[in-house]
């Protein structure tokens, strides 16, 4: 069932450990997600998906497409990197945020992070059943009416 941007109430959720912290113990507890996304315009999609991610899973990864990559994907982003960054980190359900540079990286990652989850919204479903062969592959629903494209397009319809 997808979520609606205006409407949803949103339960509590469960308590994240601090930055740096946790990451042994939470390891070992063997639930470790990993999710990626630019996160321009920082929006309560991004929110509600790292929050049901932190729900299920008891340590969330995210990793933050740096602009070099952006640009490789053709994308550009409103918030430069170090900002977004910085954004996502401060976000309570998030317990690591790393830079993603390449689409190569989520193997090593996953490997590299004893991950058991790597996550996504359902716009990218199938996009990623590859990684199946490392770890359990979860596409979940996107938040309806909202995205960073759409609120670029708000913005520069309602300041002109
Ligand atoms: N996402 C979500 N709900 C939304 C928007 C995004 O669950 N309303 C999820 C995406 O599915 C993805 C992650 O958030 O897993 C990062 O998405 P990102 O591309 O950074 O955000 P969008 O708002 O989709 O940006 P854009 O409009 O540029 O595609």
């Amino acid at each position: 069932m997808q979520e609606s941007a205006s409407t949803l109430a949103s339960p509590m959720p469960a308590a994240a450990p601090g930055h740096g912290q946790g990451l042994v113990a939470d390891t070992r507890r063997g639930t470790v997600a990993l999710t990626y996304g630019t996160y321009d315009l920082f929006h309560v999609g991004h929110v509600r998906l790292f929050r049901r991610i932190k729900e299920r899973f008891g340590f969330l990864i995210v990793a933050v497409s740096t602009d070099e990559f952006n640009a490789v994907k053709g994308k550009r982003s409103v918030v430069p990197f170090a900002d977004r960054i910085e954004i996502v980190r401060a976000c309570r359900h998030v317990d690591l945020a790393i830079a993603e540079n390449e689409w190569a990286q989520k193997e090593s990652d996953i490997r590299e992070y004893g991950c058991t989850a790597f996550v996504m919204g359902d716009d990218w479903s199938g996009r990623f059943d590859h990684l199946r062969a490392l770890c359990e592959v979860i596409y979940l629903p996107r938040t309806g009416g909202v995205s960073s494209s759409e609120l670029k397009a708000h913005v520069v319809k309602t300041a002109a």
